[in-house]
């Protein structure tokens, strides 16, 4: 190659096409770390407490352990839900605490249902009709619902079933139970309500 005028082109001093291609590699190389690295440290980020939750038992559900409560059956009334709260204890590799829980309990056809106050539309804690510490009768839904969802504002009826209308897709969860020779209740693992027992009986264990 040569320069306009004539003289010969020194090797490194013109234009060279072949080193702005590497520089460009090496742009987009570097662009490309960048973005995969910063890509990577998101899921990390992102994915980290899913994996905690997988694996930590206050998160998952399931387990067959049955926890004491300073609850009688004589407590408790089949007209309205009583709020009460028990102790649930986590010791393993991850937490060794007690954890407080509350749930509703009411006696159908003379056997308890203990509910969860998880709301079953996305998680939220549902409230009871409750004044001054006291059960109260159904004060939602012209006075036919106990429960309602301070978030989407689902409505239950005091066994937990939900109002035809409400986003919540099924009752408040129910958690087995038994009595301790004590007399005491133990409370156990939670689980669904399927549609057909709720139609018919909101009461599985009957
Ligand atoms: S979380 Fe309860 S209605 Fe949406």
């Amino acid at each position: 190659m040569e320069r306009r005028d004539g003289t010969p082109l020194q090797p490194g001093t013109g234009p060279n096409l072949q080193l702005d291609d590497e520089k460009g590699l090496t742009r987009r190389q570097f662009l490309t770390y960048v973005l995969g690295g910063t890509g990577a440290f998101m899921g990390t980020v992102v994915a980290a407490p899913l994996v905690v939750m997988a694996f930590d038992p206050i998160h998952r559900s399931g387990g067959e352990a049955y926890y004491k409560t300073k609850w009688k059956p004589s407590d408790f009334n089949e007209q309205l839900p009583t709020h009460v709260t028990f102790t649930q204890h986590i010791d393993d590799a991850w937490n060794s605490k007690d954890v407080p829980n509350d749930v509703y309990v009411i006696k159908y056809q003379g056997k308890l249902m203990i509910m969860s106050h998880v709301c079953t539309h996305l998680g939220c804690h549902v409230d009871g009709s409750i004044k001054n510490n006291q059960s109260v009768a159904p004060q939602w839904g012209d006075g036919k619902y106990w429960f309602r969802c301070p978030c989407h504002g689902s409505m239950y009826d005091i066994y937990g079933v939900p109002s035809p209308n409400s986003p919540a897709p099924r009752p408040l969860d129910l958690y087995k139970y038994r009595v301790g020779t004590n007399g005491y209740i133990e409370v156990g693992p939670s689980f669904q309500r399927s549609k057909e027992a709720w139609d018919v009986n909101p009461n599985p264990s009957v």
